[in-house]
């Protein structure tokens, strides 16, 4: 068990290197699944839901070399199983999408109904299953694993609407096409960025996707995927989080390595609320030295404000004048955190999918509790800026998705260490 120490209260000055984006490198591996040949994925961020995902494709008879912290050669020739190991599967939201890559590429995959984050309430994959029962596969649930298979020699294209714009469905109907027999179209598309990074990924190994980016994406079926070499974008939320961290303390951080445009709609939010950000190539200085204002925000797909950065900036609101409104637009219910932020001093109202979120002078040091991925950098955020000393537990959610966390706030004057704790059966049994 490990937990984070934060002292808090201190201002944060200094450089960010953004690593890899999470959401694009949890698709990605999967999607190495379906080439026959070496690819070689750089900037792969060393974050545990990566690691778990190589496993994933190890045992399933991938050659996994790695070349370095961030770089490996995934060699998917000789797959000699689709059926992947249940326990681990199980771990990670992301591995739904290996049955998009096994059903693309061998006409059938069995994988365990998928965990990860849990945000309070149901996180549905009717719509992934719409898509390759469109394409032609039958879908079944047996024995906690989802199986998805055709009769015929490969999936066949074919037009599939998505009744909600959902990211999952839209990536794993993408893999599944890619190596269908004629054109699909997908429509009402999800546009996140990591959206364009699997279409780049899949065409630089020989795919054929038009559209991604828009919300009509259009495949034309290919029989082979071939080896090549290709670098994941960097995580437009892990960006986020270090933006919202200093907007909370207050300082000046230069965010390195990141792509601005897929920051505007975080930088946007900021702005309206006093913070100062000088976009340049291939950084963002942001600087906060004088109050925070209120504002309003409501979470929407991509190009809209990332439900992901949602308990982020409900914290930093929570140290805003006056009275903000937030809104979630993508989950039924992402507000477990907030419970701990009162325990800080917060004062935050949810009713439904809306947070009110009064502003309050300061927030107070408290053991707290991550929930979820997200949540736990929004609990961190509030450490560094409350006053006096907080514990965060249950760090393994946040160690699942930001690289080095605790290193790179120590780069920038936080005052944060990491603890092993004995675990409470052991601490009982003493
Ligand atoms: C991905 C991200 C997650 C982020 C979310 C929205 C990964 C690994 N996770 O999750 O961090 O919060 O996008 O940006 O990339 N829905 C359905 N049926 C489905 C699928 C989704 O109704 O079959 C609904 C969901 O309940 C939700 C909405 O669609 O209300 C969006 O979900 P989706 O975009 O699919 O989220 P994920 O891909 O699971």
């Amino acid at each position: 068990m490990t937990k984070y120490i934060v002292q808090g209260g201190k201002p944060l000055f200094g450089e960010v290197e953004i690593s890899g984006a999470k959401n694009a490198a949890v698709a990605i591996i999967p999607a190495a699944l379906m080439v026959d040949g070496v690819c070689r994925v750089e900037n792969l961020p060393q974050i545990s839901d990566v690691t778990m995902s190589l496993k994933i494709l190890e045992n399933l008879g991938a050659q996994i070399r790695t070349i370095n912290r961030h770089t490996v050669e995934i060699d998917s020739t000789h797959i000699h199983s689709t059926r992947t190991d249940y326990e681990l599967a199980r771990k990670i939201r992301a591995s739904y999408y290996l049955i998009g890559a096994l059903l693309g590429r061998f006409g059938h995959g069995e994988v365990a109904m998928p965990g990860g984050c849990n945000f309070g309430g149901v996180r549905p994959i009717d719509l992934h299953v719409k898509g390759f029962t469109a394409l032609g596969a039958k879908v079944t649930v047996e024995g906690g694993f989802i199986r998805a298979a055709t009769d015929r020699p490969r999936l066949k294209g074919a037009n599939v609407y998505l009744d909600v714009v959902s990211v999952g469905a839209t990536m794993n109907i993408m893999m599944a096409a890619a190596m269908a027999e004629g054109n699909t179209v997908i429509e009402n598309a999800a546009r996140e960025p990591h959206i364009v990074d699997l279409a780049n990924f899949l065409n630089s190994m020989g795919a054929n996707i038009r559209g991604a980016g828009t919300d009509t994406i259009k495949i034309r079926g290919v029989e082979r995927l071939t080896g090549g070499t290709y670098a994941i974008i960097p995580d437009q939320i892990e960006a986020g989080t270090y933006m919202t961290a200093v907007a909370a303390t207050g300082g000046q951080i230069l965010i390195k390595n990141i792509i601005p445009k897929h920051m505007d709609c975080i930088t946007a939010k900021l702005v309206e609320m006093g913070v100062e950000v000088e976009e340049n190539e291939d950084t963002l200085l942001v600087r906060r030295n004088g109050p925070l204002q209120r504002t309003n925000v409501k979470t929407l797909p991509y190009p809209g404000f990332p439900t992901d950065m949602q308990p982020q900036i409900t914290t930093v609101l929570s140290l805003a004048e006056g009275t903000s409104l937030v809104t979630e637009g993508v989950w039924s219910s992402r507000y477990r955190y907030v419970d701990e932020l009162r325990r800080m001093g917060a004062k935050i109202q949810v009713d439904d999918k809306t947070a009110v979120v009064e502003g309050v002078d300061h927030l107070t040091g408290a053991p707290i509790q991550a929930s979820d991925l997200r949540a736990g950098a929004a609990l961190v955020i509030a450490a560094l800026a409350a006053h006096g000393e907080s514990e965060v537990s249950h760090v393994q959610y946040i160690e699942r998705g930001y690289e080095n966390i605790v290193e790179k706030l120590r780069a920038v004057g936080a005052e944060i260490r990491s603890v092993e704790e004995p675990e409470r059966a052991a601490l009982d049994a003493g």
